[in-house]
């Protein structure tokens, strides 16, 4: 949520802030706006509402120390009187996270006489910082003494007129630093300033940073210079940029095959060693996730039950952290996030460490908020993900969860099917997929979508229909499909198409019988299966044959047909697959 970029260097800072927010634009882009020293010391700021491309009349600012922001309205509507940078006095501030107590703090501040020009929480922090400098003197100070006074999640990049420096400071939020020659760095995310030679720190909570020509000085919480590992940053990967594709989605999802079949082998690898101990020695597992990570969750469940009888309850992260939950002594708690930043995820992460619970962080992103707390790490190898729904991610992280599996069921004595041709199977369900394009008249006008299943099916109809809300606006349901005679079908007519999953003989008359119900009161039907006879069915208008793979691992390959199915009806109905209204791709905040 929102991308916070910093630059200090020998280069103009404008373009080097607008390319770093570019590239964190997947984190928020309903308003943008970047702040530069000039020479003679003063501000220039630019903010506009809308997304980074509306700030290019910025690129022209001189000066060589800024701070950039992209942003996702928390407090206050977007508009460019909303937009970061936040200026008051000789301070100008950007901000991601949500300041608790920002209202109670600002009546303080109105009560002094000061004036406010934004309705964001952000805004009072940097009233704070400038009335702090001036008792001060020193920015850092400055800073520190405000942050003291605020609850809630933030991290912080500050400028001040007069000098070329930027002091960051970061609790609950991302934050990294990094240093390249003669030049100093701030992001939300290393994939703003990708480069040879450069080197970063993520900054933990309650430390500070001074950015200059000079590079970057940590601190701790008491203001002491810390030295700290800072590690290379990567260089710029292909992931970045779309390529032949119109959409990073579209691109994304070309990329299962690779990024499932990296996942595996790595979990392969992990699953000989320090994770094996801990795994194998489980008796109960526990998962916390959010969205789409808590879906492949539910999908592990179902594996790890029937191959290996391994007990495992799956959590949503943002009920989990509130819920004083009962964590059984020699559990594991697997918390499964592609960015390994989102906010509840990690409350949940560390209450279950706390809890005593051993903690194994699944993420795609190894210097990661959630990969620092845990105990172990096992990390899938999708690549950057840059479309706001998760698509190579999910996939990712099923290869990674069922090579768990199988190697949690070998220990137990049990046979598990092997997982094998990963990435074959993935391309011919992208292959059979690309048939859904056909079916998007069918959906453009629908009132609402159901996408029904049982078992593994159910988990992979929860994860369509979230992808298809996600995308293109259209309401819908993920259900289980012996329940939606207990009440649901009550919604179901012509105006409802039900895409239906059956990837498993044993289970596929049951579902059949939920297709068989909705297509008598005029449900357009749609199919999801390996086997062909369903698909010839007369009440089925149209199909995607499956590849043949094991029930218990086919979501990794029914979820395809349907991510597809979701990018088609979106461009057919003009959205922006990319990056959706109201959404953004990291969730740093409650
Ligand atoms: O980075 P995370 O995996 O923790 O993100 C969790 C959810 O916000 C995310 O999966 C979200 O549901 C996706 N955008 C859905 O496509």
């Amino acid at each position: 949520m929102c991308g916070i970029v910093g630059y200090v260097g020998a280069r103009h800072a404008a373009p080097v802030l607008l390319d770093g927010l570019s590239r964190l634009e997947y984190r928020g882009y309903d308003s943008a706006g970047i702040a530069v020293v000039g020479a003679e010391g003063r501000f220039s700021l630019v903010r506009r509402k809308g997304r980074v491309a509306a700030l290019e009349s910025a690129r022209a600012l001189a000066g060589n120390c800024g701070i950039g922001h992209t942003r996702w309205a928390t407090h206050g509507a977007p508009s460019e009187r909303n937009a970061h940078p936040h200026r008051y006095q000789n301070v100008c501030l950007v901000h991601n996270g949500i300041l608790e107590n920002a209202a109670s703090l600002k009546e303080a501040c109105l009560a002094r006489g000061e004036r406010f020009s934004s309705d964001t929480d952000s805004e009072v922090a940097v009233h704070l910082i400038a009335r702090f400098l001036q008792e001060e003197g020193e920015l850092l100070r400055a800073v520190a003494r405000a942050t003291a006074l605020l609850s809630g999640s933030y991290a912080f990049a500050v400028l001040c007129e007069g000098r070329e420096e930027i002091v960051c400071a970061r609790r609950r939020s991302p934050l990294l630093v990094a240093a390249g020659e003669g030049e100093a760095f701030a992001a939300s995310d290393a994939a703003a300033f990708p480069g040879a030679g450069r080197r970063a720190y993520a900054l933990e909570d309650g430390e500070f940073a001074r950015l200059t020509r000079a590079g970057v000085e940590v601190f701790d919480a008491h203001l002491q210079r810390a030295e700290r590992a800072f590690f290379p940053l990567p260089e710029e990967g292909a992931s970045s940029q779309k390529g032949a594709f119109r959409h990073f989605m579209r691109k994304e999802i070309a990329e299962v095959p690779m990024a499932a079949q990296r996942s595996l082998s790595a979990a392969r690898k992990m699953a000989n060693s320090q994770l094996c101990e801990v795994l194998c020695q489980t008796k109960y597992l526990h998962i916390v996730a959010c969205g789409t990570a808590y879906h492949s969750g539910l999908c592990m469940k179902v594996a790890a039950e029937s191959l290996a009888r391994v007990p495992t309850e799956v959590f949503l992260a943002s009920e989990y952290r509130y819920a004083d939950p009962i964590v059984p002594a020699g559990g594991l708690t697997i918390a499964v996030s592609q960015s390994g930043e989102t906010a509840d995820t990690l409350a949940a992460a560390e209450l279950a460490k706390e809890r005593g619970s051993t903690l194994l962080a699944l993420t795609n992103v190894e210097h990661s908020s959630l990969s620092r707390l845990a105990d172990v790490c096992l990390f899938t190898r999708a690549g950057q993900e840059i479309a706001v729904a998760a698509t190579k991610s999910f996939s990712a992280q099923l290869a990674a969860l069922y090579a768990l599996v199988v190697r949690l069921a070998e220990a137990r004595g049990r046979g598990a099917p092997r997982l094998r041709n990963v990435a074959a199977l993935c391309r011919a369900a992208i292959g059979a997929g690309e048939g859904t394009r056909a079916w998007a008249p069918s959906f453009t006008g629908a009132r609402s979508v159901f996408f029904l299943g049982r078992g593994a099916d159910r988990c992979a109809a929860l994860e369509g229909s979230l992808k298809l809300k996600e995308v293109s606006y259209l309401p819908g349901e993920g259900y289980a499909a012996g329940e939606l005679k207990h009440g649901t079908l009550a919604l179901v007519d012509e105006g409802t198409p039900v895409v239906a999953l059956v990837c498993d003989r044993a289970l596929a008359d049951k579902t059949m019988n939920a297709v068989h119900e909705v297509y008598a009161r005029g449900a357009p039907v749609f199919l999801v299966t390996p086997f062909a006879e369903l698909a010839r069915a007369k009440e089925v208008r149209g199909s995607v044959l499956l590849p043949a793979c094991a029930p218990v691992f086919s979501p990794l390959v029914s979820v395809i047909p349907l991510q597809l199915l979701a990018y088609h009806v979106a461009v057919a109905m003009g959205r922006d697959p990319d990056k959706p209204r109201n959404l953004a791709k990291s969730v740093t905040v409650e």
